[in-house]
């Protein structure tokens, strides 16, 4: 596919550095060449490396655009549900309605999880923080498969991954139960992904009659849309380089979820609901500005290292939070607060410079907020809807030859000493 070459002059020598220019994007240039002329490239970050070649997700960070299998974001929010997109991301295109019957059929077949499993949840204290539950059971699955689970087997990945997807919302239900103290509940043949996974969250066993809102359910379809999938961020990286080992799958989501938690990534969404209950009202919110130009904080659910224009996710979020707010009839204080911030950043010159608008998380706990999950679960649902991104990068690299992800480093430590007795060391 190279289509132009690039040259490195050093050391009085010339190298041909292939371009390839893939479908939407920039074009790449192929840096092998350096290890000829002794040289490593140095990028912290990854601010300009493509290790991987992907064909699930586009983004255009100029033109604030988002792609999955070449569908636009808000097309997919709007006009299918997650399952659908989960296929998409899996198989290259949007199921048939065949396929739809199948793979939903598959799906809730695969939802509950080993009874022993539940066992795990005891170790923690009640007041553990669901991600540290999530990071510890998801990875604890690789017990109950790992015997039969052979990763170069294709229909063991297929199977795998239509039990990760299918197992997080249970999962995640479970870790707030056990915070709450209340029985787990189990998935339910007749309710709908989302559908299953309020259940699971809020009815109780005396609930023989549970209904779970459609306003709620369709919300909660689209937030996880909206967090399916994109590109070759820092959590599905991390599935990806522990994926190039061999590694066991449910290992690798263990570890693309421990990455997520961080408030620089996916942790943002928490803390975004904790920023707006520290600025607590809107008189407050130029003190706190000035407090973030001085670089004191930062203004979570702002700014992104890919977009530097709206997040299109973040647009789609806040029609949703309107239409739920709406139709529930809650007027959130929170939403008036995180409005005037939003209209602040737009307008202020310390912003507009940096490219920083609000990025998926910005208004993502509102909404959240208003179906009636509590902020610690925030990240668990962006976990549990950015599985079906995770495993299908790992499909994506277990479909091709691939080698074990190794960076190199620029060393600036200390040159070759001698060694120094304890006794002769001063
Ligand atoms: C997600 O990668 C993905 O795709 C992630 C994600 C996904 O779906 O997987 O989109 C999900 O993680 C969204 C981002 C959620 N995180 C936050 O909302 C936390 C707040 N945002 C920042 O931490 C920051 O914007 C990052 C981490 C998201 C991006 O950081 P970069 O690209 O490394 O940018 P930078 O730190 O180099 O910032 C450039 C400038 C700096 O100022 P100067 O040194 O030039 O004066 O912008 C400033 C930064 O101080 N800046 C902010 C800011 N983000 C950047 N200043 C105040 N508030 C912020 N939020």
């Amino acid at each position: 596919m190279a289509n132009d070459t690039a040259y490195l002059k050093v050391d009085g020598e010339e190298y041909e550095l292939p371009i390839i220019q893939g479908t939407l994007g920039p074009a790449v240039i192929d840096v092998s060449a350096f290890q000829t002329a002794g040289y490593w490239t140095y990028d912290p970050g990854y601010k300009v490396t493509a290790p991987v070649e992907s064909k699930i997700t586009f983004i255009d960070g100029d033109k604030g655009e988002l792609l999955h299998r070449g569908y636009p974001i808000d097309e997919l929010a709007n006009q299918a549900d997650y399952l659908e997109v989960c296929y998409a991301l899996l198989h290259g295109d949007l199921p048939t309605t065949e396929q739809k019957k199948d793979f939903y059929y598959k799906v809730s077949r695969h939802m509950g999880v080993h009874e022993q499993l539940r066992k795990f949840f005891e170790g923690f204290r009640r007041d553990a923080h669901p991600m540290a539950i999530m990071v510890g059971v998801v990875g604890a699955l690789s017990a109950f498969y790992h015997d039969g689970l052979d990763v170069s087997d294709e229909r063991h990945r297929e199977i795998t991954a239509i039990r990760l997807i299918a197992k997080m919302p249970t999962l995640a239900a479970m870790s707030y139960k056990y915070s709450q103290g209340h029985p787990f509940m189990y998935p339910r043949n007749d309710f709908s992904y989302a559908e299953n996974f309020l259940y699971m969250m809020f009815a109780t066993p005396g609930d023989v009659n549970y209904k779970v809102n459609p306003i709620l359910s369709n919300a909660m379809d689209k937030i996880f849309t909206l967090h399916a999938d994109h590109e070759q961020n820092a959590s599905t990286s991390t599935v990806r380089l522990a994926g190039s080992t061999g590694a066991n799958p449910y290992a690798c989501i263990a570890a693309g979820i421990a990455a997520l938690w961080g408030p620089s990534h996916g942790g943002a969404n928490e803390a975004v609901l904790e920023m707006l209950d520290e600025i607590g009202s809107v008189e407050n919110v130029d003190e706190f500005m000035e407090k973030v130009k001085r670089k004191e904080v930062k203004l979570m659910g702002f700014g992104h290292r890919v977009y530097k224009n709206f997040d299109p996710r973040a647009k789609v979020m806040k029609e949703t939070c309107d239409e739920v707010l709406g139709a529930l009839g809650i007027t959130d204080p929170k939403l008036a607060l995180a409005m005037k911030l939003e209209k602040i950043a737009l307008e202020d010159p310390y912003f507009v410079e940096r490219n920083l608008y609000p990025n998926v998380d910005f208004y993502s706990g509102i909404i959240l907020k208003a179906i009636g999950i509590p902020t610690s679960m925030f990240t668990v649902i962006f976990a549990l809807a950015r599985t079906a991104g995770w495993i299908s990068h790992w499909l994506e690299m277990h479909s091709a030859p691939f080698k074990i992800g190794r960076p190199r480093q620029l060393y600036t430590g200390e040159q070759r000493r001698d060694f120094v007795k304890l006794e002769d060391r001063k």
